[in-house]
C-alpha cells in the first residue's frame, strides 16, 4: 500500500462522496492529502479519519469557485511542503433545469464550480506542480460528457469542457512533467445521484442499461484515479477512462 509514498494531494470537494473516497485511498496508499470542500466540517472530519487511521493529512475550507480559498490553500502547501504532486479536481455539483428555462444563476452555479473551479486550481496550482518534476492532475468529468438526458444540458456542458480542458492541458503540461488524465463516472451511489436512484423506475432502468448490473460505489471511482495519479499511468497523459460497469458501451 506504498504507491504514492510521500506524495503530496490535494483533492476539492473531498469532504464527502467520491473525493472523501479518493482522499481515503490515497492516503492509504501513503500520501500526504491536504482534504478541501466548501464545506470546512466534513473537510476537517475526513481529514481527522485519515490521520486516525495512522495516514498523513491536512484540511483546509476551500470553495472552488472563491480565488481567495484556492489562492490560499496553495499558499500553504507551498510553505509546508514546497510541491505539489497531485491534483484532483473533483468538486462538482448539478442543478436540473429545462435549457429553455435555466437562468443566468443556475448557469453561473453549474459553470463556477465544475468548470471554472477546475480551470482556476489548474493554472494556480502549475508553479507548485511544476516543482514536483512527476506530477498528475486527475479531473472529474463524467459519462455525461458524451451523452445525455433531459434537464442536464448545463451540468453535461461543463462536463464536456473538462474532457476537453484535461486534453488540452496534458499537452501544454507534459514538458513540465505533469501528466493530465481525466474520469468519466456512470452512475455512482453519492449524495448527488440519490434523489434519482431512489426513484425505483429511474433505478431499474438505468441497471438495465449497465452491463455490470449495478452501480457504481465512490471507491470504484477512487481506484481509478489512483491509477491515473501513480506511477502505473506514467505513460498516459490527455486520456479519460469510463467508470460506469459497461453503461457507455451499451446500445
Ligand atoms: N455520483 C456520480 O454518479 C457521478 C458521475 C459522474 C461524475 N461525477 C462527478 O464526480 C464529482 C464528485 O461527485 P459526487 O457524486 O461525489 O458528489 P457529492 O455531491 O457526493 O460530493 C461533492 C462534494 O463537492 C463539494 N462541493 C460542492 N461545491 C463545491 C465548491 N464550490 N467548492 C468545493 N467543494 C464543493 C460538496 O460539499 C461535496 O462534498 C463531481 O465532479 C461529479 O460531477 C459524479
Amino acid at each position: 500500500m506504498t504507491r504514492l509514498h510521500g506524495r503530496v494531494a490535494l483533492v476539492t470537494g473531498a469532504g464527502g462522496g467520491i473525493g472523501r473516497a479518493i482522499a481515503e485511498r490515497f492516503a492509504g496508499e501513503g500520501a500526504h492529502v491536504c482534504v478541501t470542500d466548501v464545506d470546512g466540517s466534513t473537510a476537517e472530519s475526513v481529514a481527522e479519519g485519515i490521520l486516525g487511521t495512522d495516514g498523513a493529512a491536512s484540511w483546509a475550507k476551500v470553495d472552488v469557485t472563491a480565488a481567495e480559498d484556492v489562492a490560499s490553500v496553495l499558499s500553504q502547501l507551498s510553505s509546508t511542503h514546497g510541491r505539489l504532486d497531485i491534483l484532483v479536481n473533483n468538486a462538482g455539483l448539478n442543478v436540473r433545469a429545462d435549457f429553455r428555462h435555466l437562468t443566468d444563476e443556475q448557469w453561473e452555479t453549474i459553470r463556477g464550480t465544475n468548470l471554472d473551479g477546475v480551470v482556476r486550481l489548474s493554472r494556480d496550482a502549475f508553479d507548485l506542480l511544476k516543482v514536483s518534476g512527476n506530477a498528475a492532475i486527475v479531473n472529474l468529468s463524467s459519462i455525461m460528457a458524451s451523452r445525455s438526458t433531459r434537464q442536464l444540458a448545463g451540468y453535461c456542458t461543463t462536463k464536456g469542457a473538462i474532457s476537453a480542458l484535461s486534453r488540452s492541458l496534458a499537452v501544454e503540461y507534459a514538458p513540465f512533467g505533469i501528466r493530465v488524465n481525466f474520469l468519466c463516472p456512470g452512475f455512482i451511489e453519492t449524495a448527488l445521484t440519490a434523489r434519482a436512484l431512489r426513484n425505483p423506475m429511474i433505478a431499474e432502468a438505468l441497471i438495465n442499461q449497465t452491463p455490470l448490473r449495478r452501480f457504481g460505489t465512490p471507491d470504484d471511482v477512487a481506484r481509478a484515479a489512483l491509477f491515473l495519479a501513480s506511477d502505473d499511468a506514467a505513460f498516459i497523459t490527455g486520456e479519460g477512462i469510463a467508470i460506469d460497469g459497461g453503461m457507455g458501451a451499451n446500445l
